[in-house]
């Protein structure tokens, strides 16, 4: 069963595959009306979402399927102690796909491993959003019309910007990219990204706290917000959440044809007069975001005729745990604590749900 988790979970061609059937949709969407008539999608949100949710419905119901879903934790059984392999068992009762976001790292991974029809990752805590960046794929292509030979900044929450380390993963896989890291040091890339994507890949990247130093060099600026709900510091957020503001004044030591992109929502970082500006893209990302979900949806329902389990890499490894309070074996006691050697070829042992690395215990 083909399930969306991570965003190396579509190999190099099918991502094309992907951004092809996007284009197609954008230029006959009257072919695609009735594609997943008799489909159903189920949304399990249990964070808040805006455009990541509405855009799974949209989707689906541009493809002439229909929606059944819950909008937070608090409106599911979640709320009375049901686990997430439970309510993924549930709703492969009642839909044909599943899209999931939930505050736990690895809860979708969870999901997959327990469902029998496809679910996708609509953003697991800090972790990953695939989805996400199916959009800044599309958005990339459709506006430099490239994906590779690219210097691409990133800037702002890069320790807890799910979709900064969802792209940066899609990205290692072309030629030509290099990356400029832009962050306060407490928000700096995890670890896992670093060594198995950056380094492994041989990407040629800079960290560095200065905006404004380095937007000169750049031809995409991926903006984020300060993320207060992954603070538990509340003071620190305070500190931390304006120390990056792009503005009508910045723009102009950027290239002309330099494309600025944000995920949203916004809250401070890109001040509402940068909208005006041409290179402005973060409202294309919403729509190409729901044109990539069509396209995945599509992708996983044609695939779903396999029925196979779906399957991850890892094993129960004796005397090591995860210890990540982020981590969905946090909460999910009964969950069995899996790892698997880290993606760069090293003896490091990192989770399987959130990547973090396994600890031994005394
Ligand atoms: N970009 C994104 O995931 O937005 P939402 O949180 O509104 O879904």
């Amino acid at each position: 069963m083909r399930s969306l988790i991570d965003i190396t979970d579509l190999t190099v061609e099918e991502t094309e595959e992907l951004l092809n059937t996007a284009s197609d949709i954008i230029e006959n969407p009257e072919k695609y009306s009735e594609a997943c008539k008799g489909k159903k999608l189920a949304t399990l949100f249990f964070e808040p979402s805006a455009r990541s949710r509405l855009s799974f419905e949209a989707a689906m119901i541009e493809l002439g399927g229909s929606v059944i879903g819950v909008s937070s934790a608090e409106n599911c059984s979640a709320s009375k102690g049901e686990s997430v392999a439970d309510t993924a068992k549930v709703l492969s009762c009642y839909a044909d796909i599943i899209a999931m976001r939930h505050p736990k790292e690895g809860a979708p991974l969870v999901a997959a491993l327990n469902a029998s029809i496809p679910v996708i990752n609509a953003g697991d805590g800090g972790h990953k959003h695939p989805t996400q960046t199916l959009a800044d794929l599309l958005t990339i292509k459709r506006e430099k019309g490239r994906l590779n030979n690219l210097t691409v900044g990133f800037c702002g929450d890069l320790k807890y910007g799910r979709t900064v380390h969802s792209l940066i993963a899609a990205l290692s896989r072309y030629t030509g990219i290099k990356l400029v890291l832009i962050s306060p040091t407490e928000l700096k890339i995890p670890t896992y990204v670093k060594k198995d994507f950056i380094e492994r890949c041989n990407m040629e990247y800079v960290e560095t706290t200065d905006l404004e130093g380095s937007l000169g060099s750049l031809d995409v600026l991926y903006m984020t917000r300060i993320q207060q709900e992954r603070f538990s510091d509340r003071a620190e957020y305070e500190r931390l959440k304006d120390v990056y503001i792009l503005t009508e004044e910045k723009m102009k030591k950027a290239k002309s044809d330099m494309i600025v992109m944000h995920p949203l929502p916004r809250v401070n970082e890109i001040s509402v007069g940068v909208d005006n500006d041409s290179r402005a893209c973060y409202f294309k990302q919403v729509y190409n975001g729901k044109i990539m979900r069509m396209a995945l949806i599509l992708k996983l329902l044609k695939e779903a005729e396999d029925k196979a389990p779906y399957k991850a890499e890892g094993n129960k490894y004796e005397g090591y745990r995860c210890v990540n309070p982020r981590c969905i074996t946090s909460v999910e006691q009964e969950l069995e604590h899996r790892f698997a050697p880290s993606k760069n070829g090293g003896e490091v042992l990192r989770c399987i749900y959130c990547d973090k690395k396994a600890v031994k215990k005394d």
